[in-house]
């Protein structure tokens, strides 16, 4: 089965996942920033398709992104502020999910929590 790793990181965490998924993959797995995405992911069977929670959902590069993957398995992993038995990295995982394509669902989620910068905890709690 060929496999790519594509991810949006903004502080480095997501980034970090994505690398440890791409060091348990065959050698010649890519690992891309969706920043520099082939434009062409059809030829991949399997996509590990990574995030940073932005507002309970994926960033907005990786919702753009998501939109478009029409392979025949795509994982996702992301990075939240939260811990990951919170209900809100939960939601955060289902609300990325229905940024795929009508009725392609994931094969598997997986979040954990990033480091946080503790000016955006400020931010969020002012939110
Ligand atoms: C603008 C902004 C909004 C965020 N919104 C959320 C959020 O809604 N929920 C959450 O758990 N974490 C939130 N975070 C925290 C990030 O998801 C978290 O730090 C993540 O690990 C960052 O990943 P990165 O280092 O790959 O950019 C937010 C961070 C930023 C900068």
């Amino acid at each position: 089965m060929k496999s790519i790793v594509i991810y949006s990181s903004l502080t480095g965490n997501t980034k970090q996942v994505a690398e440890a998924i791409t060091s348990v993959l065959p050698a010649d797995t890519p690992c891309v920033s969706m920043k520099e995405l082939p434009s062409d992911l059809s030829s991949y069977d399997l996509v590990f398709a990574g995030f940073w929670v932005d507002k309970g959902t994926a960033n907005k590069e990786a919702r753009d992104v998501l939109g478009t993957l029409d392979n025949s398995h795509i994982a996702l992993f992301a990075t939240a502020g939260v811990p990951p038995q919170m209900a809100h990295a939960k939601e955060s995982l289902i609300n990325a999910a229905n940024c795929l394509p009508h009725g392609i669902e994931p094969v598997g989620t997986f979040i954990c929590q990033g480091k946080v910068d503790p000016k955006v905890i400020e931010m969020m709690y002012k939110m």
